[in-house]
């Protein structure tokens, strides 16, 4: 006997007004789906099937990697129409865990508790919400036993007044489900086939129904709008926030960050307002990350400083770094320890080393730049050919002038002293000044035309 896990996504999502399907919109960077996959995937299942219906090639092709069993529901009948299409693909004796497609931050703990109920015959989770509308209530009995789930739109205004709401996560063997939901009809408000129905049928067999509670009431949210998906977006990273505040990171504002992917910190780390952080990041001990700042799959060293407004992707910074305000780090920027990149700097595909500094206006791209360089204002790398890119090469401890252009593919020595406003087109000697520029003239005797 083993578990299976049967996520319900069929749904239409009317209420998101998309043609994205609605599993496929986006919580922290990544399809609402996505989450709850990872979190079925933690609970090491024989199998997980999703039951697809709305947009399904769509959510198919965005899931293809992925190890699971897709059961396409053609009308979307109900809840319970939703789960009797998985349950062909399931063994009879298998436990069959049911979680939403659309309820995406439902934790790991949190199923593994409901699944610990299982051996009740029925396990369902329940919540508190501060506002149960639009759940299904729990009807208990004078004993407190759980008598059946009513859907809000079937419900007396004594059952609307329950607190208590079905989440719509349960378990319980394929067997079972299979025969309760085979005597379940739509005779209801909504003319669906109601997933929560089991409850009465199992009760009726003389069936405890166990409940289990989330730990966090968020963990249940459902997305059925826009509205609904910004608050479990904020839900989200809140705890994100909170985990990253324990573990002693310091947030300017914990309502302000926003973390879509991985984000490890060092000791000391102090992150302001407005940052984002996309994939995998990792800040070294003691980076400070100044306001309003985008970080996607870059890596810091310690001690190194990011000022506002900077973008940095497929980046590496060592440590004692200082960038920005307003620098933009492209894929395959790398700079070692100790180096300045300023405003309105940007660096694509390019090794800086230790010591060098670019503190303004420069593009640096396809380049190699050895160690104590310094890179002038308004310095470009011109590695672009219309065709090809070529490769610039500067050498330790040039001084390469302001407002220089440097044609690629180019290589200048160890030493090369650039004069500013300077065109470098062949190779420059080490050690040496060049300059590439037309002469200075002064006309003599020259008078301003004037006005007849
Ligand atoms: C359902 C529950 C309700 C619970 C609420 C929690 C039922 C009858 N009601 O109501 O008790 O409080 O969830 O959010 O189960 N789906 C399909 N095929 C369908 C219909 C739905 O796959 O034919 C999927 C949806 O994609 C969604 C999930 O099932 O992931 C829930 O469907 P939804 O229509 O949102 O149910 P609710 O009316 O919210
Ligand atoms: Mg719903």
């Amino acid at each position: 006997m083993s578990l299976d896990i049967v996520v319900l996504a069929a749904g239409q999502g009317k209420r998101m007004y998309s043609s994205l399907p609605k599993v496929l919109h986006k919580v922290a960077g990544r399809p609402m789906l996505a989450h709850v996959l990872e979190t079925a995937r933690a609970l090491s299942p024989g199998r997980i099937i999703v039951v697809h219906g709305h947009g399904g090639d769509e959510v198919r092709s965005a899931f293809a990697a992925m190890n699971v069993t897709w059961v396409e529901q053609t009308e979307q009948l109900g809840t319970g129409h939703a789960l009797m299409q998985a349950l062909p693909s399931v063994k009879p004796r298998d436990d069959v865990l049911v979680l939403y497609g659309d309820v995406p931050l439902i934790r790991a703990e949190t199923l593994q508790a409901l699944i610990e109920a299982r051996d009740s015959g029925l396990a369902i989770l329940t919540a508190e919400p501060a506002d149960p509308g639009g759940y299904g209530r729990i009807v208990r009995d004078a004993q407190g036993r759980v008598v059946r789930i009513v859907e809000e739109k079937d419900a007396s205004p004594e059952q609307r007044a329950l607190r208590e709401v079905n989440v719509g996560f349960l378990i319980a063997q394929a067997a079972r489900l299979a025969g309760w939901l085979a005597s379940v009809k739509n005779s209801n408000a909504q003319r669906e086939y109601y997933l929560t129905d089991v409850v009465q049928c199992a009760v009726a067999e003389g069936i405890k129904v166990a409940t289990r509670q989330p730990k966090d009431v968020w963990e249940t949210w459902g997305v059925n709008s826009r509205h609904e998906l910004a608050l479990v977006e904020r839900a989200y990273q809140n705890a994100a926030a909170k985990r990253l505040l324990e573990a002693g990171v310091t947030l300017a504002d914990l309502w302000r960050v926003d973390v879509r992917g991985d984000l490890r910190c060092g000791r000391e780390v102090s992150i302001d307002v407005n940052c984002v952080f996309e994939g995998k990041v990792t800040l070294g001990d003691r980076v400070h990350i100044g306001p309003n700042c985008v970080l996607r799959n870059v890596s810091i060293g310690p001690d190194t400083e990011i000022h506002a407004f900077s973008h940095i992707e497929e980046a590496q910074i060592g440590g004692r770094c200082r960038v920005g305000p307003y620098a933009r780090l492209r894929p395959g920027a790398s700079l070692a320890e100790d180096v300045h990149v300023g405003n309105f700097v940007e660096v694509k595909a390019s090794r800086i080393g230790a010591h060098s500094k670019a503190n303004h206006l420069s593009y640096i791209g396809d380049a190699e730049v050895g160690s104590g360089v310094n890179i002038g204002a308004g310095t470009i790398t011109c590695n672009y050919d219309g065709a090809a890119k070529h490769r610039t090469v500067i050498g330790d401890e040039c001084f390469v002038g302001s407002d220089t252009t440097l044609v690629a593919p180019v290589t200048l020595a160890r030493g090369s002293y650039i004069g500013a406003g300077s065109t470098i087109s062949e190779d420059t000697p080490a050690d040496q000044l060049t300059v590439a520029r037309a002469r200075q003239v002064t006309v003599r005797g020259w008078k301003p035309p004037r006005k007849k």
